[in-house]
């Protein structure tokens, strides 16, 4: 039994497009759209729905840059961080993901948090 038998829920479709609803409604957010102006959806979706993958199969590779590298010098703020969460959580009940498996990919978002708020302490 491979590790997609046991974990339905983490299929790189469903990821891809539970991501590319929350992209749908971050760039026009009043509170975080703006951190995205300028930026490539296409390419956003396909490196987080990797890495996301990567994390819950341990076998999907990453090929994106570093995380702390990409945010870092975005600035981003504890609120806007807490934002992302919020929409996120919206994009995956949108898509009926099981409460576990929001907790898991939640969670996997929260071990991210230190290295994208980097350098700020609000
Ligand atoms: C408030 C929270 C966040 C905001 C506003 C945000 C915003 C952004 C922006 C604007 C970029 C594009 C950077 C650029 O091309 O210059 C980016 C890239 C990326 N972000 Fe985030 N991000 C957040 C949190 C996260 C978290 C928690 C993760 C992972 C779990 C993540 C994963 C990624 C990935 C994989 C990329 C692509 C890197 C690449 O282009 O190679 N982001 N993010």
């Amino acid at each position: 039994m491979t590790y997609h038998d046991k974990n339905p829920v983490f299929k790189r479709e469903i990821i891809e497009k539970v991501l590319s609803d929350y992209f749908a409604n971050a760039i026009n957010d009043p509170m975080i759209g703006y951190l995205f102006n300028g930026k490539d959806t296409k390419r956003l979706i396909a490196k987080e729905t990797e890495l996301t993958l990567g994390f819950f199969d341990q076998e999907t590779r990453y090929t994106g840059r570093g995380l702390r590298q990409v945010h870092v010098p975005l600035k981003i703020k504890k609120g806007e961080f807490d934002r992302r969460l919020v929409l996120l959580r919206v994009a995956m009940e949108k898509n009926n993901l099981p409460e576990n498996a929001i907790d898991a990919w939640l969670k996997h978002n929260e071990m991210a948090r230190e290295i994208v708020l980097e350098n700020l302490d609000c």
